[in-house]
Order: structure tokens, then sequence, then C-alpha cells
């Protein structure tokens, strides 16, 4: 184990935030242990891993022993944010660590009141219990990660955003990596200890998200008003009274602590820090507006993306389990590759194509370490030819429901040209059923049908879930089609 005088204990360090840390920590040089679970691999190589569960106060205080700072990016429910934090933080006193940084990387909670967020709350109780256990500690306070409105709010397909208030209420903003660089150097920085750090990458409107997406994608953006603030804060009550998880409603709560200015950042202190040259909205825009390559693989480069659970989707494994999947198999948009792997697995010859680099990657490392034999693409979709041969199965979880009008015609078309006669189609995508605006477009059956009316059957569409890895899920449709037979696509009036 590491005993130099700068090592840093980081917890939480292979999730979206913590793995942008950890690398720019490693730029600076600093020694660094990594805290995880029991039988985690390594993110990345020449880092010192802990495992320690965190109701283990044995192991913490193992893991904690020599360093000189601990920082927490964990995420999680009140068992890890809060429960997990206050042991970690505790294992830190009694180690001596110099300097504490809870996971926040917030708004400024601090003027929330108990029950504004549920889950600032657990950050309001853990602040409690740093403040009161006398280390040196830093809260860092950003406001909103901008990849959050980019990359979750923002319809690149419909050029839409759905917003609450005025439109012109100022919120916070920093981009993740600028928020991991503002960590590395507010570490061992004299002028963090014990202080709110607050800081951002830029402060925006909604009017001037709608002007920044013009000028970056030379396209309107039209703005759907949803209601006034207040509109917002009664919306989150009335969805919290029926509320089964608060995943359902946390996300407005953020919102409405942005637009309300509950939350704002009174002060910035980015001059502090003028090595930070933070991106601008607009920055992340670009790089979100590039083809669909670039967004998808910003999603994978962020972190884990929503939809990316780990396994096959419970639809689509209820359909090889039933025996629907059969000769050549092509997996659209196979992104880390479990579908196309679930073909594998059953002995059948599978591609996996996607737009995204580092998706592929992922999918090719897990081909391998289970074993399994399967063939993976980085290509466009919309080009399947390009792919040589037919195919007599095609999966599309998620693909289908991303494309804009143009685009769903052009890959119709594309899947004509991969699949065989009498080959068949499962689609699994977002439906109209699903609530709020939150993730891709909305896709109801008449859409389906009309999409696929020309060389194409349906053969049955079904209500059905796109599980999520935040176990929330979403409501889905299920379509099977197939190929008719010896019709050249587009050519069939039925
Ligand atoms: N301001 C904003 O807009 C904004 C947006 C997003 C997040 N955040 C904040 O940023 C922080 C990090 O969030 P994130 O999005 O980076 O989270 P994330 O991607 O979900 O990562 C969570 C991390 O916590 C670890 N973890 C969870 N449960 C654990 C357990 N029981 N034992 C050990 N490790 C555990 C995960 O490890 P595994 O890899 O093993 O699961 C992972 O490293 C949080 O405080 C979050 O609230 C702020």
């Amino acid at each position: 184990m590491s005993t130099r005088d700068e090592t840093i204990l980081l917890a939480g360090g292979t999730g979206q935030l913590g793995s942008r840390i950890l690398r720019r920590l490693l730029d600076k040089g600093y020694p660094v242990r990594l805290l995880v679970r029991p039988g985690r691999t390594p993110p990345v190589a020449g880092v010192e891993l802990v495992e320690a569960d965190l109701a283990d106060a044995r192991a913490l205080d193992a893991a904690a022993r020599g360093a000189a700072a601990v920082i927490s990016a964990l995420n999680g429910g009140p068992e890890v944010a809060v429960d997990g934090q206050l042991a970690l933080l505790a294992a830190a006193q009694r180690q001596g660590v110099r300097r504490f940084i809870p996971s926040d990387y917030a708004l400024d909670y601090f003027q929330l009141d108990y029950g504004d967020n549920v889950f600032l709350d657990y950050r309001k109780r853990v602040a409690e219990a740093v403040e009161a256990s006398g280390i040196d500690h830093t809260f860092v306070l950003i406001g909103g990660f901008m990849e959050n409105v980019v990359y979750r709010r923002l319809d690149f397909a419909k050029n839409r955003l759905a917003y609450w208030g005025s439109g012109d209420e100022p919120v916070d903003m920093t981009a993740i990596d600028d928020v991991a660089r503002l960590v590395a150097e507010a570490i061992f920085d004299p002028r963090a200890s014990n202080r709110r750090l607050t800081f951002a990458g830029e402060v925006v409107t909604t009017h001037g998200i709608a002007a920044d997406y013009q000028a970056v994608t030379g396209r309107p953006l039209e703005l759907q008003r949803m209601g006034s603030v207040d509109d917002l804060r009664q919306t989150i009550e009335k969805t919290k009274a029926a509320a089964r998880s608060p995943l359902e409603y946390v996300f407005a709560q953020y919102a409405w602590a942005q637009l309300s200015q509950k939350g704002k950042l009174r002060t910035l202190m980015n001059e502090e820090y003028p090595q930070i040259r933070p991106l601008r909205l607009r920055d992340v825009m670009a790089q979100a507006a590039t083809p669909s390559a670039g967004r998808f693989d910003a999603f994978y480069a962020s972190g884990t993306p929503p939809w990316d659970i780990g396994r096959p989707q419970g639809a689509f494994l209820a359909l090889a389990e039933a025996g629907a999947l059969r000769g050549r198999v092509l997996d659209a948009g196979c992104g880390t590759g479990e579908h196309a792997l679930m073909a594998a697995a059953r002995g059948l010859e599978v591609t996996g194509i996607d737009a995204a680099a580092r998706a592929i990657d992922s999918a090719i490392t897990k081909a391998k370490s289970r074993g399994l034999t399967a063939r993976f693409v980085v290509g466009d979709a919309l080009e399947l030819a390009s792919l040589g041969g037919q195919f007599d199965t095609v999966l599309d979880c998620g693909l289908f429901h991303v494309f804009g009008d143009e685009e769903r015609a052009r890959y119709v078309e594309s899947l004509g040209a991969a699949v065989a006669p009498g080959g068949r189609l499962f689609v699994l995508c977002f439906s109209e059923l699903q609530p709020g605006t939150l993730g891709p477009r909305r896709v109801t059956q008449a859409e389906l049908r009309a999409a696929f009316a020309a060389g194409w059957r349906v053969d049955t569409i079904d209500a059905a879930r796109i599980e999520t890895v935040d176990g929330s899920g979403a409501a889905a449709w299920c379509a099977a089609l197939t190929r008719i037979r010896g019709l050249p696509s587009g050519s069939d009036p039925s």
C-alpha cells in the first residue's frame, strides 16, 4: 500500500464523475488509492485498489490508513450516500486524514430546506456531520452538470426543449470534467480549507440555451413551456404523493431548486482557479451535436449510460428463451453487446454494430472475457448494407427511437437491405406511455406500423419495459416484424 504524504483515497472512482476525478488526480501526479466494492476490477492500470464494504469499519480504516485526503464521489441511496459516507468520514477521522471532500458536486443545498430535494437531504445530513467532526473539509458546489441538459433534456432529433419558468431564470452549470479538475486543484489547496467552494462553468438561461443551440446546429430550438416555477413545485408534490420511488420526482426537484433560485450559487470563486478555463454550455452542445457517433460515444465516455444495464433486456431475453432468434443475427445499435452476446451464447452467428467506438471496445472485451465469438463493428446503422450479406434475425434495442423522421425512413430502408426475405426484426423502443420528456423520443404503435408499412409485416406489438441502470425503467413497445418475402424494399403496398 502506498504511504506517500499525498496519497488520496478516492471512493466512487468508477462512476461518471469519480472516473474523471481519478484521471485528473493522476494527471497531477498524486498517488491514488481507489476504494471499490469487493470484486471490482481496476478501471485504470497502476492504481492501487482497496476492496471494502462501506459497512465494514475495519476495512475502511485499512483503506484510509496513511491517506492524506479522502474524496468521495459516491452516489446511491441513503445506505451509500448517508451511511456509507458517514462511515468513510469516521474512518478518515480515526486515521488522521487531513482533508475530506464529500460527494456533493451540486447546487447550493445549504440554502435548501429538508424536504426540498430527497437526494440533497442526504448531502445535508452528511454536511452537518462533516462540519461537526472538525475534520478539514471542502464542499464542492457547482450547480448542475452541463451534460444533463445536453444529453438528457435537449432533443436533437426534434430540435426541442421542454422547460419550466419564464426562460430567463439564471442557472449555474459546469461540465463534468471541469468539476473533476476543480476537485484535483482544491484537494490540497489551503484556501479551500473548511470552505464551500462555489464554481460554475457558466450561468445560463433557457433562452440562452436556445440561442446557443441555434448557433451550434444552425437550427432553431422549439421551446415547450410546461408551466411556471410554482406549477413545477405543485407537479412535484402531486407526483410525490403517488410515487413509488424518489426517482420519479427528484430530477424535477433539482430543476425547481435551480429555477426558484433557492439553490443558486450566490458568489462564484472561479477567479481563484484561473488555471481552469471551463467549457461553456455551447462547447458541450457542439460535442453532442456532431453526428450520432460523437453523441453516443460521449454518453459512454461520461460513465454508464442509463440503458447499459450489463445484462440483456428482459423483453429480449424472453424472445431468446422462446427460441425466436435464429440463423444469422444482427444486433443493430448493440452498445456494449449484451444482446449480441446473448445470441452468441446460444451458438448463433452474430454481428453487433454501433456508432460508438467506446461501446464496441467494451463489447469486444466482454466477448473475450466470456469466451464467446461475435463480430463487433463500429459503423452506421443507416448503412447496414455495408456489413455485407443478409441477416435472419435483427435485434434493435433502443435504436429505432433515437432517429428523427428523416433518419427513421433511412433506417427502415437500411434494414430492408440487410434482412433476408422471411427474416424477423424485433424492436424495443420507448412508448408514448412513458411520462415526461426525459430520455429519447416516444414512439406510438401507429408510428411503428407506418414506418414498416412497406416491405414488412407487423406481427405483434406488445407493451414492455426498457430496464435502466437506476432501476426505474421506462414504458416501451416490443414489436415483432417479418420481412415480406420477395419484395424489394419500399415496393410492398400492404
Ligand atoms: N450536479 C449535478 O447535476 C450532478 C449530476 C450527477 C451526479 N452528481 C453528483 O456527483 C456525485 C457522483 O455521481 P455520479 O453520477 O458520478 O455517480 P455514478 O456514476 O452513479 O457513480 C457512483 C459511484 O459510487 C459507487 N458506489 C455506489 N454504491 C456503492 C457501494 N455500495 N459501495 C461502494 N461504491 C459504491 C459506484 O461504484 P460501482 O461502479 O461499483 O457501482 C460508483 O463508483 C454524486 O454526489 C451525485 O449526486 C451531480
